[in-house]
């Protein structure tokens, strides 16, 4: 059985026309199917307005889809629960409390004793490398910092599911290779169900099991792209394979095109003698 099972979600937003001044229907999600499974990473691209941020608040249950199912575990999702740590973009913490008490929210509304949420705080605080920062407030912190606290806060009351829409889009080119491969770390360890949304198709590359390209205007899945590179990653490492290369090209031709959705097989690195004939750079996927 999947972990997440999305089945045709559609979504409609209700929207003035301004000539007209008729309200008019708005399909920002369409036929939207996925299996996901247990522990696995899966990365979502796609326009700007394709339904991204749609489809991942109809996952954390913030808000319903039109018509569809969505069910993890076999259960149908009708609401936010503690089972799904939701990761926005904005860093979301709370201002008036400080690294500690942030990550220990979940924690508090889950009623665990102080001793042993202190003990689980102090364990994802470390997870995230920000030890000696406990009594910080959220002000006193770097962007990428704050990142790290919404990662830690959302991993202490410990979801089975992590949602992360743009997680790492605010900061710095070399702040986001870090938490690239902190999350690469965590998810090593801790082996959480992802889904990740990016603009960036090399970060959905580097991180995913599979990546799901979206089109625009209603968002529907286009394909859904299987990366095969080893691991365990790292962004370094990734960078200089030349599959990785590929692949990514391949995914940005993808989106500049229309193809119905299927999977594909993408070479492994250590396999370089069958790189050439099984997908050529250049070649559409
Ligand atoms: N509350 C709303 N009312 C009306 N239209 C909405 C609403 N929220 C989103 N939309 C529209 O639905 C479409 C999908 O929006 P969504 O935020 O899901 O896109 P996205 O893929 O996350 O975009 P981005 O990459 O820019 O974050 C967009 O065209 C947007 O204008
Ligand atoms: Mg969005």
């Amino acid at each position: 059985m999947s972990k997440i099972e999305l089945d045709k979600l559609r979504q409609v937003y209700y929207i003035r026309n301004p000539q007209t001044r008729k309200t008019e229907e708005f399909v920002a999600l369409e036929e939207f199917s996925l299996s996901i499974k247990d522990g696995e990473f899966v990365s979502i691209v796609g326009p700007s307005g394709c339904g991204k941020s749609t489809f991942l608040d109809i996952v954390a249950g913030l808000t319903k889809p039109k018509s569809g199912d969505i069910r993890i575990d076999g259960q149908l999702v009708n609401g936010p629960a503690l089972d799904r740590g939701f990761i926005m973009q904005g860093y979301a913490l709370f201002p008036w409390r400080t690294v500690m008490r942030n990550v220990a929210y979940g924690l508090e509304v889950k009623h665990v004793p102080k001793k042993e949420r202190l003990d689980i705080c102090k364990q994802y605080i470390e997870l995230v490398g920000l030890s000696g920062f406990e009594d910080r407030y959220p002000n006193e912190l770097s962007g990428g910092m704050r990142q790290r606290v919404a990662i830690a806060r959302s991993l202490a009351y410990e979801p089975k599911v992590l949602l992360m829409d743009e997680p790492f889009a605010a900061v710095d080119a070399q702040t986001r290779e870090t938490l690239q491969d902190e999350l690469l770390r965590i998810w090593e360890k801790t082996k959480k169900t992802i889904i990740f949304i990016t603009h960036s198709i090399e970060e959905a590359v580097l991180l995913a099991d599979r990546v799901v390209v979206m089109t625009p205007r209603p968002g529907r899945i286009k394909k859904i792209v299987n990366i095969d590179l080893p691991r365990p990653r790292t962004a370094a490492d990734v960078r200089l394979s030349s599959d990785y290369s590929w692949i990514t090209h391949n995914i940005w031709e993808l989106l500049q095109s229309e193809f119905d959705n299927c999977n594909v097989k993408v070479p492994v690195a250590n396999d370089a003698t069958n790189v050439a004939d099984e997908i050529a750079p250049g070649t559409q996927i």
